[in-house]
């Protein structure tokens, strides 16, 4: 007998299928010029970064228990002061994944009495984390510090801490929170700021401290992660000696957890200094990034179905996106057919179709890297021109890969 679960997962798993939505993993295939990954330095292949996981390792490859047990070892330490050195934070906390950093969070820190308030492009990890604890949890018009202050002064109440939560770099986008006006705004009405800054950790700033840096704020609690820009994975929550202290007290993701593997932790010291002392790669990615910038707005002056959509963020005169560069197409079987041209030319983007951005503005998820090159630019932007060039498929696309 079919149970009623299963039924439920079929009818989703076809309606998923039907709707040009379903995804599936591919394995990555060796050789292909990569314009999907968030290694935005290009250190997840730096020599030095492999060479210190495998002379760490060398010890042993787990952490074998809880940090709050015997899971918190020397190189942990030592990491956790290269972070608080590098962003100027009393303490930190380690995570195996941005995801878990952002749940634990807001799952320990923001009480019932509270209000919440997130940009809405706010990552799944950070929303999904909202919406589970008990406090009045809203959501503000992207980037819009003014339509955050409305709605903080609309659910004003006497009781109850306001928590602000906005990502530094939108990874969707990947353009910038207005985090000057958005710390201001905190301050004076007495929320508490907390900003993951997953996409410009590493990549902006000086010595690649990030957003902070260049909006010359510090937020109350800060995440980072290390599967972006340096390569790795895992991640970190920094902010004061008691607000660390209380979540090492209580949160469950970090007491009940295996630490971060020992190897993992000195590669990402390892890439740490080279993001730090290294500028030279951040300005590659600077220069790549104009050059695609420049191609980009050729394209658009060709296919006018590139969509506005897709220009203030190339254009924004804030801060121009460095390394995220959406092309918003708003057909996901547009961007299925164009993904798909582009991987049987040797190359990867990310097609990005709802549920994961709004309807109608589905698109490729172009990443820059410093490891690339302007030929390797110049492909791209050749075979997207060819794609684009091509009639609209009316075969079913729903089995590509896409996120
Ligand atoms: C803004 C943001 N926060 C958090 C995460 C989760 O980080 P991790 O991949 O380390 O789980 C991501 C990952 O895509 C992200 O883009």
């Amino acid at each position: 007998m079919t149970r009623l679960f299963n039924q439920r997962q079929q009818a989703a798993l076809m309606a998923r299928r039907a709707q040009g939505l379903y995804r599936q993993h591919a394995v990555f295939a060796g050789g292909m010029l990569n314009f999907a990954s968030n290694d935005y330095l290009g250190l997840s292949q730096h020599k030095a970064v492999i060479a210190a996981w495998q002379q760490a390792a060398k010890a042993g490859v787990g952490a074998t228990a809880s940090p709050a047990v015997v899971g918190f070892h020397a190189t942990h330490q030592a990491l956790v002061a290269s972070l608080c050195d590098w962003l100027g934070f009393e303490d930190a906390l380690l995570f195996n994944s941005g995801f878990s950093a952002n749940q634990t969070l807001l799952h320990t820190v923001v009480e019932p009495q509270d209000r919440l308030f997130q940009d809405k492009l706010n990552h799944a990890s950070l929303i999904d984390a909202g919406l589970h604890t008990k406090a009045h949890h809203r959501r503000f018009a992207h980037n819009d510090s003014q339509a955050l202050a409305r709605l903080i002064k609309k659910h004003n109440a006497q009781a109850g801490q306001d928590w602000v939560v906005t990502e530094g770099i939108f990874s969707m986008d990947g353009d910038s929170a207005p985090l000057t006006e958005l710390s201001a705004l905190c301050q004076q009405q007495g929320a508490a700021l907390i900003l993951d800054d997953a996409h410009g950790i590493g990549v902006t700033g000086e010595q690649g401290r990030g957003s902070c840096d260049v909006a010359k704020i510090k937020p109350d609690y800060l995440m980072v992660t290390f599967g972006k820009a340096l390569g790795i994975g895992g991640a970190a929550i920094l902010s004061t000696q008691q607000n660390i202290d209380y979540l090492r007290q209580f949160s469950r993701h970090y007491v009940y957890s295996t630490a971060m593997p020992i190897a993992q932790a000195a590669a990402i010291q390892c890439a740490i200094e080279i993001v730090r002392w290294q500028p030279e790669l951040r300005e590659k990615l600077q220069n790549n990034s104009a050059y695609f910038d420049q191609g980009l707005r050729q394209l658009a002056t060709e296919f006018g179905e590139l969509g506005t959509a897709s220009m203030p963020a190339l254009m924004s005169a804030r801060m121009p996106t460095l390394a995220i560069k959406p092309v918003i197409l708003k057909s996901s079987v547009r961007t299925m057919h164009i993904a798909r041209h582009l991987a049987a030319q040797g190359i990867q983007v990310g097609a990005i179709r709802p549920p994961t951005v709004a309807p109608n503005s589905a698109r490729l998820r172009i990443c820059l890297s410093a490891a690339h090159t302007e030929a390797h630019i110049d492909k791209l932007l050749n075979e997207l021109r060819h794609a684009l060039a091509q009639p609209q498929p009316i075969e079913n696309l729903s089995q590509e890969l896409a996120c």
